[in-house]
């Protein structure tokens, strides 16, 4: 039921139930937590006599919730007058646009805000007190004032449409799922090589060609040799549908973002008009993942092409930013291009880095004259940063700090922390992802403003933004999984005050969030149940740990048999053995997956371990004690607490013994992921104690998995061991990073 707009005083009965048991109010576990909350004796009882009170100006905001809780508790609204009611009431005193006071008494529940924003939010934190179940139709809430505010004014998610492709019904669920979360941007990927999805009038070819490809690649792009899947696959949103979406995000206080990326992730666009790209050539939408060579020419054609259709997305899209993209433009194109080099030569540019800054810069002017403001990734930087763009830091938070010290505005959505197509838990069973590793935990343990940024320097951090690329991710259900539970850790990232913030408690409501996510029939990932262990060694003998993020039961087995120990302390280990764990809620049900951990006592295992170099920070999860803490990582991930990655680096082991060991054997493996960079050395080699002598082995496999075995030097009674893994070398061209060093990924030494 929508309310007559002209009343100022509205009256909503909720009907009685004939029920006489009254339910306990809903204790707060309020996901993102706010700034301050006190709860106060008593509850307030929403039922037939409740009267909803808003002041002018905030009609919106009461239609909203009258509309939520007719949809949620199926509650039918009436006009009388009642005994108590529900005031949104206007507060010029709160400071902060979207800040809130919310006051449930016995008689009245009172929202203060300044404007649509702040109530919104404060709706939001009300449902938050509601029962998820929705059969109640005489809803207590507990008594409670809560004072509360954002940290950041940035609070996004993106969403990437064109790897794969999701409707109109799904991207308004996804912003009423954020909306709950009081997140504020929707950073909507609508162009890439693989499709185009936004409606062009003036391009009809954009719809035609560059909407669809030819078929999809199967499996992982690691996988040799590619297959595709055979199938047409494409589509794109009329303008009529991008207005009624940004309309929908409107009314969820949500402000929708699109990227029109450039100069690269542009094929689909010059599959549709040639002419845009450098060599002219017909090119086909791309059917894989990847960087590919073929970005826009920055030619006069080009720039008359991409105005017009900043000319088209500016009606469209009313917010502020405009997101160019920026990212991943290779540039052997433009330096073989004669027009390019004319242009770096006229303009006085020093080279193709500064061609692409004139690109930007040129293009950020033009969206500037239409009331714009451009954001790019971290690469429009290079070559010199457009003047009043925002920079979106996505390769680490180093380009978040350049541009902040420079005076921009920054938003930051690091790999390591807010990538959501990453894998979350190093269970086998985890669905097929890009790569990578961002647990939750790691996620809500971020800290948007660089620890370089002095107090003045940090002001230029808006926020934060989970990122959501979809290689990987073809269904909505799916794109629930990777986001679910990580942007409800990074909504309070980016809205709770940092002091307020604590895993432990996080996880406890979280637990209770989950089952409004039940009743939303959300496909979140629930990884809170997961048995985490580690090999601990303490004045040489080993143990295991095991560990739960809850405070719940651990029960374990060891080499067989049912899980019925439970976990009290580390469990000593004297051979190698297979635990497998599980947490059990006080009933002794078994709450989630069980674990399974092998433990391989080579002769390693308890070693001295020194590297020349150290791993990758993103890549160093278990520390350089991985390499031989006697478990193997991961078949499928790279990413794990197990493997070691190296950026480029000659890597030099040495591992030292207590005593002088017999061995006979080094055996590791090397993942070979190339399509991220990654390839196997050629060879490792290893020397012992003092010896001159250097064995040799040659890697011979061109598998995701490498495996490497030593074993030339016959039997050996050492003490030092020197492990040589020389560097892949240079990318070969034609490959994704190629002319880049490649990344070493190594597993467990195995020593015997
Ligand atoms: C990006 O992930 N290429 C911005």
């Amino acid at each position: 039921m929508r309310i007559q707009l002209s009343f100022k005083f509205l009256f909503i009965l909720f009907f009685l139930g004939c029920t006489s048991k009254i339910p306990e109010p809903v204790a707060p576990n309020i996901i993102p937590k706010p700034i301050s909350q006190t709860i106060r004796t008593g509850s307030f009882l929403l039922n037939q006599e409740t009267e909803l009170h808003f002041d002018d100006g905030f009609e919106d905001i009461a239609n909203y919730a009258l509309d939520y809780i007719e949809e949620t508790y199926e509650i039918q609204l009436n006009s009388k007058k009642g005994s108590n009611s529900i005031r949104i009431l206007k507060d010029d005193s709160n400071a902060n646009e979207e800040g809130y006071r919310l006051e449930v008494a016995e008689n009245k529940i009172e929202i203060h805000a300044n404007n649509s924003r702040g109530a919104f939010y404060a709706i939001q934190t009300l449902w938050q007190l509601l029962p998820v179940e929705t059969s109640q139709k005489n809803i207590h809430i507990q008594c409670i004032y809560i004072e509360d505010a954002p940290r950041f004014s940035y609070r996004g998610m993106h969403l990437d449409v064109a790897r794969h492709f999701f409707s109109v019904d799904f991207i308004k669920r996804y912003l009423d799922l954020m909306a709950m979360l009081k997140m504020n941007t929707f950073h909507w990927h609508l162009t890439e090589d693989q499709g185009w999805r936004i409606e062009i009038k003036k391009y009809p070819k954009l719809q035609e060609i560059a909407a669809f490809r030819n078929e999809t690649l199967i499996g992982h792009y690691s996988d040799q040799p590619h297959q595709f899947d055979g199938k047409k696959y494409g589509g794109y949103y009329t303008q009529k549908e991008i207005k009624e979406i940004v309309a929908y995000a409107s009314e969820r206080q949500i402000t929708v973002i699109p990227e029109i990326e450039m100069p690269g992730h542009s094929r689909a666009a010059i599959a549709a008009y040639p002419e845009l790209g450098c060599t002219g050539e017909q090119i086909s939408v791309a059917t894989k993942w990847g960087v590919f060579e073929d970005v826009y020419c920055p030619s006069e054609t080009t720039f008359q092409f991409l105005e017009d259709v900043i000319d088209e997305v500016v009606e469209l899209f009313p917010g502020k930013y405009i997101h160019i993209g920026g990212d991943e433009a290779p540039k052997t194109q433009w330096k073989n291009s004669a027009l390019c080099q004319q242009i770096i030569r006229e303009k006085g540019l020093k080279d193709e880095h500064e061609l692409q800054s004139y690109f930007i810069t040129r293009m950020e002017k033009y969206i500037n004259s239409k009331g714009k403001q451009i954001i790019g990734w971290d690469e429009i930087l290079e070559g010199g940063l457009a003047p009043n763009a925002t920079v979106m830091s996505w390769r680490g938070t180093n380009g978040a700090v350049e541009a902040a010290k420079e005076g921009h505005n920054v938003i930051l959505t690091p790999g390591s922390h807010c990538y959501f197509d990453h894998y979350q838990s190093d269970n086998e069973n985890e669905p097929l992802a890009i790569g990578g590793f961002l647990p939750l935990e790691r996620v809500y343990s971020f800290e948007p403003i660089p620890e370089e940024l002095n107090a003045k320097e940090g002001k230029f951090v808006l926020g934060a933004q989970g990122n959501v690329w979809t290689e990987y991710i073809k269904t909505p259900s799916q794109v629930e999984y990777m986001v679910f539970p990580r942007a409800i850790a990074l909504s309070e990232v980016v809205w709770s005050a940092k002091e307020n913030r604590d895993y432990g408690d996080f996880v406890g409501r979280l637990e209770f969030f989950n089952q409004r996510l039940d009743a939303k029939k959300v496909n979140y990932a629930n990884h809170l149940y997961d048995v985490k262990g580690k090999l601990e060694i303490q004045k040489g003998e080993l143990s295991y740990s095991l560990q739960t993020t809850t405070n719940k039961q651990i029960k374990y087995s060891i080499n067989g048999g049912n899980l019925n120990r439970s976990y009290q302390g580390p469990i000593p280990i004297k051979q190698s053995s297979e635990i497998k764990a599980a947490v059990f809620n006080k009933e002794g049900t078994q709450l989630g997956n069980t674990f399974t951990q092998k433990i391989n006592l080579h002769k390693a295992v308890g070693a001295n371990i020194q590297l020349n170099v150290a791993p990758h920070p993103k890549y160093n999860v278990g520390g350089k004690q991985a390499l031989i803490n006697g478990i193997s990582g991961s078949n499928k991930r790279y990413g794990d607490t197990e493997w070691l990655g190296f950026s480029g680096n000659d890597l030099e082991i040495s591992i030292q013994f207590k005593e002088p060991t017999e061995i006979t054997s080094i055996a590791t493996r090397f993942h070979n992921g190339n399509g991220q960079w990654i390839y196997a050395p050629k060879e490792i080699q290893v020397q012992f104690d003092n010896e001159e002598a250097i064995f040799t082995q040659k890697t011979n496999s061109s598998e995701l998995l490498v495996p490497v075995k030593l074993d030339n030097f016959g039997v050996k009674k050492v003490q030092n061991i020197s492990i040589s893994i020389p560097n892949y070398g240079k990318i070969p061209e034609g490959k994704q990073g190629a002319g880049h060093r490649a990344w070493t990924f190594v597993d467990e030494l195995i020593i015997n």
